[in-house]
């Protein structure tokens, strides 16, 4: 019989020497999916890769006077070595700047320029650097990039435009008609919501001021959007439009491309599009996963809160890192990583819970039955419960993995380990082991122990690959005999007459207390060793402002600051995010438009004084005027309006 196909991707990854647990989260769902798929019996391909193209990259290049390939060469393998640390099995790994990939994305463009789907025209509009991210006048927020909120640079050229605006009904009709092409929910209502419905705007699809990138192939004079040539590569690693296609045929359409939230109004809008315009079928799913933030916050090495996996995996294991990332969040939404939570957990699921069961298990085979697995016997009370509970966790593991509800289906996997652990005490094999007539009834208790075991070790194993050998090695599964899906179905999989072998604590229980501070040390010690002594004492000095960047007192004098009180306050009519604000400045009335609809009532915001940048030149924000703009401070998800201590009359200058 045929197998069947599973082919699942992560994001292709700008390289960076900065790869923190936040950037581990998504390559770890893909693997737990791509084990899991391949336990299952699919044929599966995983694949990851690094985004090399883009302005940003030659940036950076630049700065440190390197090439862009040279700087490429020396970082790359950061990205892989993480993941060879992490043991992650992708089936393939592309570089955006492969040979392979680059003629591709060629042929791709001319293809669509053929196809009439792509034109010549003329740009004018906003780039944000850091995004690689076109925006329009009415996109931006407070003038600034609504998806990151840094500054945005005006750009006018001739360009190439991707016929994208053509796209938007069928793409509402895609969401309508299929909802399970972009989960989870509140992500597809986002897209319907904030770009969909308001239009699609024909996209740019190429550059030419700067060269880092692949050459429009029937107009050299410009490189292809980074975006195009990123998205293509879920394709272009599978041979598409190439002599050998083989992968393509049988992995294409993707079953899912796990995609980060920030990205996927590109791999939701733009690619589907893109292949609507090649004529493609479209992947089954897109599926856009929360962040993880450190202690409420976004990780940034400049803040210096930064956790990296390398110091949790020294000291406490992969297995431990993957099942507290997958455990811990709720995979659609955002989580907040905190090393206590993180070492209770190891403590209570990981040391209380599964390693408990294991030792105690093995350690009463041994003693009450010379380390041999014993024949079950005699069947008693509790054996129907736990055999229930044990048959029926693999069909509900199998559809929340299914579903991407890594968190649930650990859930469930647990609840089988707390049901076995109640087993123990319910049975109390050491009575038994007393009584000469109980003999048949204690082989069948450490059977059944070994067996829910033997279930267990399979179902956590595309997740806890080294624990489950483990239990496999102390049960005396022989290489993983008897262990595939299908036998979890079934209760006696387990070989009798095998012998245990006792090994040491899966996971010591941890003094919290104390394993902060050494994970504090490690992690200062991971950081010292990757970026110098200086980095560790003070991270934040890497982003020093130079001589040449700091401002003088004429230029702060330059800015009109000045208070202003708020007469009105009204949502706007085309974006969530924003109010339209009737203010008075002195004696003159002004309207701004400002992003803090997700912060403030219109009511609560009626006679608040507040600080007004009264100098600024006016634009149209999403059709409205907006003169001026209205200061705050924020912090990770928290943003307060800035004010003054005392009241003063509307007008008063702020110096
Ligand atoms: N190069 C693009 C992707 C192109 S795919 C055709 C890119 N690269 S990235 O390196 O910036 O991000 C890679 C992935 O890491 C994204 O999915 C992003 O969401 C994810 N994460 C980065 N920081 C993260 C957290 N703190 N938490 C969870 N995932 C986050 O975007």
């Amino acid at each position: 019989m045929d197998k069947k196909n599973y082919y699942v991707t992560t994001p292709i990854y700008y390289p960076s020497d900065n790869l923190h647990i936040g950037h581990t989260y998504c390559t770890v769902a893909a693997d737990t999916v791509a084990r899991f798929k391949r336990v299952m019996g699919y044929d599966v391909k995983f694949l990851t890769g690094t985004d090399e193209h883009g302005q940003k990259i030659q940036d950076v290049a630049e700065k440190k006077g390197l090439t862009p390939k040279q700087y490429l060469d020396g970082i790359v393998k950061n990205i892989k070595d993480l993941w060879e640390t992490l043991e992650i099995s992708y089936d393939y790994f592309i570089r955006t700047t492969d040979e392979k990939h680059e003629q591709i994305v060629q042929k791709i463009f001319q293809k669509l320029y053929d196809k009439g789907e792509i034109y010549k025209g003329t740009y004018e509009g906003h780039y944000c650097t850091p995004c690689e991210s076109f925006w329009t006048e009415s996109q931006l927020v407070d003038g600034k990039c609504p998806d990151c909120g840094r500054e945005v640079k005006l750009a006018k050229e001739e360009a190439y435009f991707f016929k994208l605006s053509k796209y938007q009904d069928r793409l509402i009709k895609l969401y309508e008609e299929n909802p399970e092409f972009l989960e989870p929910e509140s992500r597809r209502n986002e897209m319907l919501n904030n770009f969909l419905k308001p239009g699609l705007e024909d996209l740019c699809v190429t550059r030419s001021s700067f060269d880092w990138g692949v050459k429009v192939p029937f107009d050299d004079k410009h490189v292809i959007y980074v975006w195009i040539d990123a998205l293509s590569n879920y394709i272009t690693s599978l041979g598409y439009l190439s002599e050998n296609d083989e992968d393509y045929k049988k992995f294409w359409p993707a079953n899912v491309h796990l995609v980060g939230k920030e990205i996927v109004r590109f791999h939701a809008i733009i690619w589907p599009a893109l292949l609507m315009a090649l004529d493609i079928e479209l992947p089954k799913k897109i599926f856009g996963h929360g962040w993880i933030l450190f202690e409420n916050d976004k990780m940034s090495k400049s803040k210096g809160n930064v956790m990296y996996p390398e110091p949790l995996i020294n000291l406490y294991g992969i297995d431990s890192l993957k099942y507290f990332l997958l455990r811990e969040f709720s995979f659609g939404s955002d989580g907040s990583f905190s090393r206590e939570k993180f070492l209770k957990r190891i403590n209570s699921d990981l040391a209380n819970d599964l390693g408990n069961l294991v030792s105690r298990t093995v350690a009463m085979v041994d003693k009450y039955n010379g380390g041999i697995i014993p024949e079950p016997k005699l069947t008693g009370e509790y054996d129907e419960s736990l055999k229930e509970l044990a048959l029926s966790t693999p069909s509900i593991v199998e559809k929340n993995m299914d579903a991407f509800n890594f968190s649930i289906a650990l859930e469930n996997i647990w609840r089988l380990i707390s049901r076995t652990n109640k087993y123990i005490d319910e049975t109390m094999p050491w009575v038994l082991a007393k009584d000469e007539n109980q003999k048949d009834r204690l082989d069948t208790v450490l059977y059944n122990l070994c067996e829910s075991l033997r279930i267990i070790s399979v179902l956590i194993r595309p997740i806890m690959e080294k624990t489950s050998n483990s239990i496999w090695r102390q049960l005396g599964i022989d290489n993983g005999a008897g262990t595939d899906w299908l036998s979890l179905f079934k209760w006696e999989g387990l070989q009798t007459g095998t012998k245990v072998r006792k090994e040491a604590p899966l996971f010591p229980r941890l003094d919290v207390e104390k394993e902060l501070v050494r994970l504090d040390k490690e992690n200062k010690k991971f950081i010292e060793l990757r970026y110098g002594k200086k980095a560790e004492e003070k991270p934040e000095k890497e982003e020093e402002l130079k001589e040449e960047e700091y401002i003088t007192i004429d230029d702060f004098d330059k800015i009109d600051l000045r208070i202003a009180e708020v007469i009105e306050a009204k949502k706007h009519p085309n974006a969530d995010k924003l109010f339209v604000l009737q203010l008075s400045v002195g004696d003159e009335k002004r309207q701004v438009v400002s992003g803090i609809a997700k912060y403030y009532k219109p009511e609560d915001l009626v006679g608040k004084k507040l600080i007004l940048v009264a100098n600024l030149k006016p634009i149209k924000l999403r059709g409205i005027e907006s003169h001026g703009m209205i200061l705050a401070a924020s912090k990770g998800k928290k943003l307060t309006l800035a004010s003054v201590l005392e009241d003063i009359k509307s007008g008063a200058a702020v110096k």
